[in-house]
């Protein structure tokens, strides 16, 4: 895409970290702004200081889990602003814990969020874009933990895994069909936000502490550390913003942990087993 001014970027998740960057680096550009989340108050002071920065901006409460709350935002953007061009499928989620005790309404929250969020967007979302036939970009927000594996966060990196290989496969639809849609999937390492605090909008409440085994907590606790010395949200909008400008599909804002994804294929490969590489802490 190379015009931006007075085109419409609809962003998940958008009142915290990664997703409210971006739409602030979108409003840069003087686009017309829509951010939809869950939590309301968070989504009413971001849609406040957004405003208070010059930027045309909507805010929509949306569960991003549920068909008909996506349905609906659609149905307010295209009716609002007459289109999208820009679709940031962001809102996520993770759970830390080990695989066979996390409660499946965990897997269901997690997946819900991550991943159904994702494909609900797409659903409403394309056949608008489709429409009226103009330049068009999706970004789907999956994580370094959808190209690599790990303990303690399976629902996480399940959803991630997903997220990637439906952004590769609309990426071959679109091509196949000669279509004006971009993708790009978006894989960060590190950021620093409010990721770790995901059970702040969890539908059965805060996880306890003594509800976690050692090593989980521990687990928490490191993830906790390293995303404070992540990159900055703003840092990795400008990346995508860029992306989305080069038609660049893989964004990996974090290039030194690309070595995990190469001992992963290397094990696949040489049918090993899979190694232990940790993640740098930024
Ligand atoms: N922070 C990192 O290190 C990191 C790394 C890789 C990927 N990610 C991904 O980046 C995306 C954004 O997360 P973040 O790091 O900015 O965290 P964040 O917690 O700061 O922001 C996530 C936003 O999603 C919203 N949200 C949660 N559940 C929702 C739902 N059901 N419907 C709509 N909105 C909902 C939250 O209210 C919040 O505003 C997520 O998909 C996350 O998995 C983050």
């Amino acid at each position: 895409m190379n015009e931006f001014k007075g085109r419409v970027a609809v962003v998940t998740g958008g009142a915290s970290g990664i997703g409210r960057a971006m739409a602030e680096r979108f409003a840069e550009e003087g686009m017309r702004i829509v951010i939809a989340d869950v939590e309301e108050e968070a989504l009413k002071r971001a849609e406040a200081e957004m405003k208070a920065d010059g930027a045309e901006v909507l805010a929509v409460r949306c569960d991003v889990s549920k068909a008909h709350d996506v349905k609906q935002l659609a149905e307010i953007t295209v009716r609002k602003f007459d289109g999208v061009h820009i679709l940031c499928n962001n809102a996520g989620v993770g759970i830390t814990g080990a695989t066979w005790e996390i409660p499946l309404e965990d897997w269901e929250w997690v997946l819900g969020v991550n991943l159904w969020g994702v494909i609900y967007g797409i659903h409403y979302f394309v056949p608008h874009m489709l429409k009226h036939g103009g330049p068009c970009h999706i970004v789907n927000t999956a994580s370094m933990a959808g190209l690599t594996s790990g303990g303690s966060m399976a629902p996480y990196h399940v959803s991630k895994h997903g997220v990637v290989t439906l952004s590769e496969g609309l990426f071959h639809e679109f091509r196949q069909r000669g279509s004006h849609v971009g993708v790009s999937v978006l894989c960060p390492g590190w950021v620093d936000t409010k990721i770790n605090e995901s059970d702040r909008n969890r539908p059965t409440g805060k996880v306890a502490d003594d509800k976690m085994d050692a090593v989980a907590k521990m687990f928490r606790d490191m993830v906790g550390t390293a995303l404070k010395e992540g990159l900055r949200p703003k840092d990795v909008a400008q990346m995508v913003f860029d992306a989305v400008k080069n038609d660049q599909f893989y964004i990996l804002p974090h290039a030194h942990w690309k070595n995990m994804i190469e001992t992963r294929m290397q094990d696949i490969i040489g049918q090993r087993e899979p190694s232990i590489v940790l993640p740098p802490v930024n």
